[in-house]
């Protein structure tokens, strides 16, 4: 089974989701920049102090403060133990500077999986959810970073043969099952 993962796909698509289930279940390291964005936020940590604004606008935090999040989490999980991204990497910079470190440690990425959905779908579920960044013009501004800034990224991995899409529509249980399939 593959182990090395990464969740690729719009906000709200429900790659937080689907990831929480699938590295429970499999034992996997979940991480999420996002969620460790807000608990950085909810501590008042410097970092913290330095992302709020940023994601209250549905902007980038800067390369280097994530890369560094996700740099010292990967570095101390053991080989073969498998983890799977969730919203990083988010631009090609990122993308790149996840490659060098992936390489540095041996452990390459298994499989990208790209989950789709219709922005209508989309701004609904994020509506309902209520989040600090989830109202509609900080969404919209979300889907258009993700269109210029993430999107590219569809391809980057698709030429390196690493990407399968899915369907992120149905219930959870139903996309669950989709994205097993793809893990065999
Ligand atoms: P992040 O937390 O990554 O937010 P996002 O990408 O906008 O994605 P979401 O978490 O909103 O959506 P999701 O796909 O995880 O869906 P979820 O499972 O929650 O990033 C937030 C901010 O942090 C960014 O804007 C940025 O500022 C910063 N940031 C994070 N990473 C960064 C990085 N690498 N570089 C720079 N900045 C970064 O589901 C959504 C809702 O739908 C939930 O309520 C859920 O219950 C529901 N749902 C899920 N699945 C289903 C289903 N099948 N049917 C019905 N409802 C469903
Ligand atoms: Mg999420």
């Amino acid at each position: 089974m593959k182990r090395r993962l990464l969740f690729l796909g719009p906000p709200g698509a429900g790659k937080g989701t689907q990831a929480q289930m699938l590295a429970a279940g499999r034992g996997l390291l979940h991480l999420s920049t996002g969620d460790l964005l807000r608990a950085e936020v909810a501590a008042g940590s410097e970092l913290g102090k330095q992302a709020e604004a940023v994601m209250a606008r549905g902007e980038l935090v800067s390369d280097a403060l994530v890369l560094a999040i996700v740099r010292s989490r990967l570095e101390g999980q053991p080989q073969g133990g498998g983890w799977l991204l969730d919203g990083f990497p988010r631009n090609l910079a990122q993308a790149e500077a996840l490659a060098e470190l992936l390489d540095d440690l041996g452990q390459p990425i298994e499989l990208v999986v790209l989950m789709e959905l219709d922005d209508g779908v989309l701004l609904q579920r994020l509506l309902s959810r209520g989040r600090a960044d989830d109202n509609e013009a900080v969404i919209r501004h979300r889907l258009e970073v993700y269109r210029e800034q993430t999107a590219p990224l569809i391809s980057y991995y698709r030429e390196r043969g690493l990407l399968e899409a899915v369907e992120a529509d149905g219930t959870m249980e139903t996309v669950a099952g989709r994205i097993a399939a793809l893990l065999e």
